[in-house]
């Protein structure tokens, strides 16, 4: 139906994404381009929670964890899709996403940490992926502006970055180009379930129906204050603070720090393609507080500088601080509530919101149209109802 000849309170949608982050985009834009009639709520701006915060980084490989396998399947079904993603984005906007193919070299600087990096090769090796390690000489000869007193270094060539900003403002342009309504500063005030779809109240305005709506609230998903959806359908997600630091190149385009991700222990730097560089980021359990510390600043510019002394001739942009999405297991929730199956969850996504946005799209654009994912990964394993005990009755869910 034409936005225009639309019946606010009347007619409705096909489907009601609540989030605007790259997630909450790239489900509209998937689901748009399979003909569906969307609107998408979001609480602030577009893109204004983690999203605007996130570095980019596109690391299946570097940020593979011990005991994380389901999730690094997930994690290169979603790589394998990202450059076909940003093409097709930037053929329908003429926008970029800053995608970039770096590759990461995370650096050691004394035997423990050489130790650690040598056993995530390990592990690399163990997992059938691409890494190596490399003495100091042939790191130097990658990233010559990497300090000498380094002892080596663990190289993944495929990883790669992309501008989560400029992702946001393609998906924004991507939505507007095929029709899709964003209502943005709109904290939902509840909603129903019944057998005509769903209703989604929002202050000063009608409700919003539709046949089915999305959860892909972010950080936000499963906060207590959010009233507006019933306790026993919230998230099982919880807010972990990052702070990141941005530094700029004076002029742009001069010679870049690092061509590649440089990551430590402590720290990463993703380059991007004007010469800027941002570090980050702290993991923090502090619930919602987004409050930017002194501490942080200092710990990721002391870490960074510790790699490459070089970024200390950089302009200091500014810091920032957002909530990742954190689920008991680090892994996502896609799918439907197998209780309510008009509502499906988009969340969780933790430290890979942008990795995982491709492939988000596009499973939940298929559920939505009850077709069967195109994808090798077994998505039971990110059922969204998969942390709640049988025993636990206080996650029963009566709707
Ligand atoms: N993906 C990196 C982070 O969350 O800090």
């Amino acid at each position: 139906m034409d936005d225009e000849k639309r019946n606010p309170g009347v007619d409705p949608y096909d489907v009601i994404v609540v989030g605007a982050g790259v997630i909450g985009l790239s489900v509209a834009w998937c689901a748009a381009r399979k003909g569906l009639a969307v609107c998408v709520v979001e609480r602030s701006e577009p893109g204004a929670g983690a999203s605007s915060v996130a570095a980019g980084m596109l690391a299946p490989v570097g940020e593979a964890s011990f005991g994380e396998e389901a999730l690094l399947e997930l994690s290169l079904a979603s790589h394998a899709i990202w450059p076909e993603f940003s093409e097709n984005l930037s053929a329908a906007t003429g926008l970029e996403t800053g995608f970039l193919l770096l590759g990461a070299l995370h650096v050691a600087f004394d035997g423990d940490e050489a130790a650690e990096m040598q056993r995530k090769g390990d592990l690399h090796e163990r997992l059938g992926l691409d890494s190596s390690w490399l003495s100091p000489d042939r790191c130097r000869e990658l990233e010559p502006r990497l300090a000498p007193n380094l002892v080596g270094g663990l190289y993944v060539p495929g990883d790669s970055a992309a501008d989560p900003r400029q992702l946001v403002t393609a998906l924004q342009a991507a939505l507007h180009s095929e029709g899709v309504e964003i209502v943005s500063n709109t904290v939902p005030s509840g909603c129903g379930f019944g057998d005509s779809g769903v209703t989604l109240e929002i202050p000063d305005g009608a409700p919003l129906l539709a046949k089915r709506m999305v959860l892909a609230a972010g950080a936000w998903s499963g906060d207590p204050e959010s009233a507006w959806l019933p306790e026993a359908l919230r998230a099982e997600v919880r807010p972990v603070k990052g702070q990141i630091v941005e530094l700029a190149a004076e002029p742009p385009h001069s010679h870049p720090v690092a061509e590649r991700i440089v990551c430590g222990e402590r720290f990463y730097a993703v380059p991007r393609s004007d010469g800027s560089l941002v570090i980050g980021a702290t993991v923090e359990e502090k619930g919602f507080d987004t409050g930017i510390t002194a501490g942080a600043v200092h710990e990721l510019l002391r870490e960074g500088y510790r790699a490459l002394p070089d970024l200390a001739e950089l302009r200091f942009v500014g810091a920032r601080a957002g909530l990742r999405p954190a689920t008991p297991d680090n892994a996502p929730l896609l799918g439907s509530n197998p209780i309510e199956p008009r509502l499906l969850y988009a969340t969780g996504h933790f430290r890979n919101g942008i990795l995982l946005a491709p492939v988000t799209g596009e499973v939940i654009a298929s559920l939505l149209v009850d077709e069967e994912p195109d994808l090798q990964v077994d998505l039971d394993l990110f059922r969204p109802d998969r942390f709640i005990k049988p025993s636990d009755p206080s996650k029963a869910v009566t709707v």
